[in-house]
């Protein structure tokens, strides 16, 4: 096997061997790989297996960091939802977790959306290995260190600025291959009151919806409630808050703090754990099921294409998401299908779509000569992208909205 893959033998939890596979993707190029021209890519499995004795659901297999976020398309802050998310997200863990002089890191603190929302007197600082991105973070002000964070470097921060008071680490905790490093590093880091808050995709939605393109080689791992209970409590922590939220299409942000300070978990933790539970996401039948249904919604997208494609008419992409190409290589739809992907990503304008080779272009692209078809490859993003006034036009001019998840439709 290529050197820029491993193989995991144990579960990223709780170490144990039995991880069970449920799920096979196939081979496909890392979803952010953008290229600047359609030219051969290295392919990596994409199998999700699930731990049989703490039930963590995570990936097989580990693509090099260095090779995943070395340079980076993805800016958080070209998705107008999410900067208005981090916004009140700051405002959220200002009020109820920071007191006088406080001081707050980052883990994938990206091109600095979030931490920019904290007023003056709170000190932050992230931490975001993609050079490129890290730099129009310092561009708007935010110190970021380029780094992976890790144990080594939750112990320098430590030593060069003290102990934080917030940790915050959104859509990045399923990143990162070593877990135990990660909590090692923020054992180390926070203060002994301090909150570590993270956001991911939560498991319940990602599998109650359908939402197989969440699966790529940057999410290594798929995180229910019970998950980071098993891992806070091997570091004497403990989640003692989770809220359940809409962004990215269901996603949990779980409080979690150290057991010495005190603080029982709400209601919603044993909620959520009991939901978890009820759903059998403790057991293989759960995770079979959901396997058959990506089959079979692929099968169904396929139909569709098929379908609209003996008409005379375009097909166009709208959102260049990681997880549209996950979809695309997944369903085999390329530029005979999609004539292009429309993004307000600059860096992403003018590239090629991993694996496939549709080409991304400038939305006005869109707005100038309209398709008849826009499949939704950001349905995370449905409700805002509908509202707004040139899409609302683009419908009533007689344009549709193909929306592929949870299940196919024309809207
Ligand atoms: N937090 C942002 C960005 C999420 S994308 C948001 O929610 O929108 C994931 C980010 O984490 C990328 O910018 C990636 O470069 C970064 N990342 C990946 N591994 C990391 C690690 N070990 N430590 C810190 N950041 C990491
Ligand atoms: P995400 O689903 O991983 O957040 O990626 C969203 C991508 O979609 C990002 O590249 C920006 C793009 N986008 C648009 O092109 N138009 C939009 O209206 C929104 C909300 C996002
Ligand atoms: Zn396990």
């Amino acid at each position: 096997m290529s050197a820029n893959v491993t193989v995991r033998h144990r579960c990223r939890v709780c170490d144990s061997h039995r991880l069970y596979s449920f799920l096979d993707l196939g081979e496909m190029p890392p979803a952010n790989a953008f290229l600047d021209k359609p030219s051969g890519q290295e392919s990596f499995p994409l199998e999700a297996v699930v731990c049989e004795d703490c039930d963590h659901v995570q990936l097989r297999h580990t693509v090099d960091p260095e090779l995943l976020f070395g340079e980076y398309h993805y800016f958080s802050s070209a998705s107008a939802p999410m900067s208005e998310h981090f916004d009140a997200y700051a405002d959220a863990v200002d009020d109820r977790y920071l007191d006088t002089d406080p001081f707050v890191v980052e883990i994938g603190s990206n091109d600095g959306v979030l931490l920019s929302q904290f007023p003056d007197r709170v000190g932050v600082l992230g931490v975001e290995p993609a050079a490129n991105v890290a730099e129009a973070a310092r561009e708007r002000g935010v110190e970021t260190l380029v780094e992976f964070f890790g144990s080594d470097v939750g112990a320098r921060i430590r030593d060069n600025y003290g102990r934080a008071d917030a940790i915050l680490a959104n859509n990045v905790v399923g990143h990162i291959d070593d877990l135990h490093g990660l909590m090692t590093g923020v054992d180390t880091l926070l203060a002994s009151q301090g909150v570590f808050v993270v956001e991911v995709p939560y498991l319940v939605d990602t599998v109650a919806n359908n939402q197989f393109d969440q699966i790529y080689h940057e999410h290594l791992s798929y995180f229910s409630v019970r998950s980071f209970q098993r891992l806070a409590e091997q570091f004497d922590m403990r989640v003692v808050d989770v809220e359940r939220q809409s962004v990215h299409g269901g996603t949990i942000r779980v409080h979690i703090q150290r057991q010495a300070a005190g603080r029982s978990p709400t209601r919603m933790v044993r909620d959520l754990e009991t939901l978890e539970l009820a759903l059998g996401l403790d057991g293989r039948e759960a995770y079979d099921e959901f396997a058959h249904r990506v089959d079979r919604t692929r099968t169904g997208i396929t139909k569709l294409f098929d379908r609209l494609k003996t008409g005379d008419v375009t097909i166009v992409g709208y959102g260049a998401t990681a997880k549209g190409n996950v979809l695309l290589n997944y369903c085999d739809i390329g530029p005979e299908t999609l004539a292009y992907i429309l993004d307000t990503t600059p860096a992403k304008q003018g590239t090629y779509s991993p694996g496939m080779h549709v080409p991304v272009r400038e939305p006005a692209v869109f707005y100038e000569d309209p398709p008849e078809y826009a499949v939704l490859l950001a349905w995370n993003y449905r409700d805002a992208i509908l509202r707004n006034e040139a899409e609302r036009e683009f419908r009533k001019a007689g344009g549709q909205f193909v929306l592929p998840i949870p299940a196919v439709d024309i809207i």
